[in-house]
């Protein structure tokens, strides 16, 4: 079941005199269940399509469609609800709230939504286990690791049930051992819980974590590569650096 497409998708912005073709005719489809990785150089149109994706933007052209449901030229209360219920964001910077604990973070998306403190505790427990944190439910941000704020955001994006998960560089800022553990966790979610997510990363041992390896440059979608293992082996991030080489990244 396709669960995201982005059909000829095109984004240009204008800077004074210069129009920026960001995204070019980019065709991109996800099925339900995949882990889908993106890479590219700097500017190759990485983020412009996650916030397309996301609908925290609009194409210029062509259409996006979500779980069935046309995103694009929705009106403004129309798209932010799609975000709310569909999609699930994780940054490289964690975004969490600094001065709520782990449990007030994951609960807040929920809250925003509208559902009441009985209805969600259950699920803030239940998601904090899944990610490895029952005992730091009452932490701050400032008061966990690295790692750690970025397993509270996976569990936030998790907590609407979201159609698909966005992640832009999800384990930039950590350092190997924190990251894998990131990424395991990001695999695990879709074998196990049918979860679906497109991780944008330039790291290719990231990537190999993915079931497959959509290739970005000068804003167009320009090669694909499926993963083999899907867990970090060095064959897959052999195969990957070679695309990578092959396409000057
Ligand atoms: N808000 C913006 N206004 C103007 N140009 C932008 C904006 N956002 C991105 N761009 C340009 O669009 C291109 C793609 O950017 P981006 O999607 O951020 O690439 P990546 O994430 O792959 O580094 C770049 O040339 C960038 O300078
Ligand atoms: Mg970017």
């Amino acid at each position: 079941m396709t669960v995201l497409e982005a059909k000829e998708i095109s984004k240009q912005y204008q800077m004074g005199e210069v129009t920026v073709n960001a995204l070019d005719d980019v065709q991109f489809g996800v099925q339900k269940g995949e882990f889908v990785a993106v890479m590219g150089p700097s500017g190759s149109g990485k983020s412009t399509l996650l916030h397309l994706l996301g609908g925290l933007d609009e194409p210029t052209d062509g259409q996006i469609t979500l779980a069935g449901q046309p995103i694009t030229r929705l009106s403004d209360d129309e798209v932010t609800l799609v975000r709310r219920r569909k999609v699930g964001f994780i940054f490289q910077f964690y975004n969490l709230i600094p001065t709520l604990t782990a449990a007030e973070n994951v609960a807040l998306p929920l809250l925003i939504d509208g559902a009441k403190v009985r209805d969600y505790e259950q699920k803030v427990v239940g998601l904090l286990d899944l990610v490895g944190l029952t005992d730091r439910q009452e932490h701050k941000p400032d008061q966990m690791s690295g790692g750690q704020q970025q397993r509270v955001a996976i569990a936030r994006a998790f907590a609407n049930d979201p159609e698909i998960v966005l992640a832009d560089e999800p384990t930039g800022n950590l350092d190997s051992k924190s990251g894998t553990a990131i990424l395991e966790l990001l695999r695990r979610s879709c074998d196990e819980l049918g979860q679906t997510i497109v991780m944008v990363t330039h790291d290719a041992r990231a990537a190999s974590f993915a079931d497959r390896v959509v290739f970005l440059k000068d804003g167009r979608n320009v090669r694909q590569l499926n993963v083999e293992k899907k867990s970090g082996d060095g064959e897959d991030i052999r195969a990957i650096m070679r695309v990578m080489r092959e396409l000057e990244m």
